[in-house]
């Protein structure tokens, strides 16, 4: 181990003596661990980072040249003839092996009171089941859809890896083939206080978190997964996020748009349903399609509007992409691809004192990266548009949060197979609560061929 005066030799060079404040009263298995942790530092990195001015200007003057970029709309996906083209070359891509999902779980359920990884919130209104189970066997059921095989490679976090890990495992990975199922963990960064100094979480940790779900790249690759997906022959990658149950997973005509249109990277919006909604703003600067997201975008230009009376930056992020497999390699290869975002929280530490502080301010400046920001570096980048009531309904916040609560989830969920329920032909109870299991129908298409017409629906009942 490398000894005390060495570690306060590197230290002084940035200012950051004071995590060997308690050194001489830390055990040695302590001491092994904080020098570790302390090597492992990208101190000039951080200091960068930390003197980064905030970017207010910068983002008011890309939101100048902000405009729309190409976009494939509702429209589009309503008509027949469109409509049925992509979906056929979406599916052939499916059934030929070409497609692998990535799911991000990196998140804990901290804002919905639940102390595990996210995925294991239990969401179904009806069976109970949870984001893991739900998003997994939609993956399987658009597998078994074209007779094909998608490996789904999910990313978790230090704080939720293992916990994800052993409840994957215990539910047999809810039918996949353990070879299909691929953990991988993201990396972490330090945080600094407002003077830009790293913070201690006990006497001899540093406080870290999850690098953000742009940690995904660098992570994909340490773990070998894009090594994986290479040697599968797998040529473009459906992405979402673990929060989302209504994501439309792999679905064929988003992926026929994609190949279609020759983009490297796609991406799902919805139409904001307010100027200032809280989603990533979808924007095209000089012919690069980017995300301005809703914290960045000042306010004038969010409110926006065309001639019509419409709102001009409409399309709002609802984080599901698809990228192909050489973009995702290429950009891997690119150590600027991704910046850090700086984001002010509240972060327990340990003062001078030895004492732990729970602060009652934002005390703290912690850096990640954003997946989204790779889009600048696609070519042919389009947008495609979805239905809110089909595609996205996230689960973020507690009641009595106005929106996205688990409550509104689950009404979503039910609103969303009753409707698919009444286009089959059921005869359904306003009242009803549906759901429908992926693997007994993916879509209102599958679950048209299944149901008898004129059957009634009402309490609660569950397709399986
Ligand atoms: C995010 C998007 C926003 C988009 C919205 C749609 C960002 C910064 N903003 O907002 O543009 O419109 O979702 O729902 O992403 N995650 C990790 N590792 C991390 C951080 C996050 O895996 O280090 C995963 C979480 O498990 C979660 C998801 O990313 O599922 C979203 O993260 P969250 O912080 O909740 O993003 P939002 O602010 O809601």
């Amino acid at each position: 181990m490398v000894s005390k005066s060495q570690l306060q030799t590197q230290l002084e060079k940035y200012n950051q003596t004071h995590l060997l404040d308690f050194w001489d009263t830390i055990s040695s298995d302590q001491q092994h661990q904080l020098a570790d942790q302390i090597q492992s530092v990208q101190f000039e990195q951080i200091q960068d980072l930390y003197e980064q001015q905030d970017a207010d200007e910068h983002w008011a003057a890309l939101a100048e040249k902000a405009e729309v970029p190409p976009a494939i709309t509702l429209e589009d996906f309503r008509n027949p003839e469109l409509f049925a083209r992509a979906s056929k070359s979406g599916a052939e891509a499916i059934a030929s092996g070409k497609v692998a999902m990535i799911l991000t779980a990196g998140g804990q359920g901290s804002r919905l009171g639940f102390n595990h990884p996210k995925g294991m919130y239990e969401i179904g209104p009806v069976s109970g089941r949870s984001l893991y189970q739900i998003i997994m066997e939609k993956c399987l059921a658009r597998a078994h859809q074209f007779g094909s095989r998608i490996p789904i490679y999910i990313m978790t976090s230090p704080p939720t890896h293992d916990e994800s890990a052993a409840y994957l495992k215990d539910h047999d990975y809810f039918g996949f083939a353990e070879d299909d199922v691929k953990l991988f963990c993201q990396g972490t960064m330090p945080a600094v206080d407002l003077e830009g100094k790293l913070i201690l979480a006990n006497k001899h940790t540093l406080f870290t978190s999850p690098d953000g779900h742009g940690g995904m790249l660098a992570a994909f690759v340490k773990s070998g997964c894009l090594a994986d997906i290479m040697d599968r022959r797998i040529e473009h990658v459906f992405y979402g996020q673990v929060d989302n149950p209504l994501i439309q997973v792999c679905n064929p005509a988003l992926l026929g748009y994609h190949l279609q249109s020759g983009s490297e990277m796609t991406t799902q919006v919805v139409r904001k349903n307010d100027p200032l909604q809280k989603v990533g703003n979808l924007v095209s600067v000089n012919g690069k399609v980017q995300i301005i997201e809703y914290s960045d975008l000042p306010e004038t230009f969010a409110r926006q509007t065309n001639d019509d009376g419409s709102l001009k930056l409409w399309a709002g992020s609802i984080a599901v992409h698809v990228f192909t497999t050489d973009f995702l390699r290429r950009t891997s290869e690119q150590s600027d691809a991704l910046p850090f975002h700086r984001a002010n929280k509240k972060v327990p530490f340990v003062n001078r004192e030895g004492v732990l502080v729970q602060p009652s301010e934002n005390n703290a400046i912690k850096f990640e990266r954003f997946i989204f920001d790779l889009l600048p570096w696609a070519n042919n980048a389009i947008i495609c548009e979805v239905d809110p009531a089909e595609g996205f309904c996230a689960v973020k916040n507690s009641p009595p949060a106005p929106s996205e609560t688990p409550g509104h989830v689950k009404a979503a969920i039910s609103d969303l197979h009753k409707s698919w329920l009444k286009t089959a032909g059921a005869d359904v109870n306003e009242n009803a609560v549906v759901e429908i299991n992926p693997l007994f129908a993916v879509d209102s298409e599958e679950l048209a061929q299944k149901i008898k017409k004129g059957i009634r629906i009402e309490g609660e009942k569950y397709f399986v």
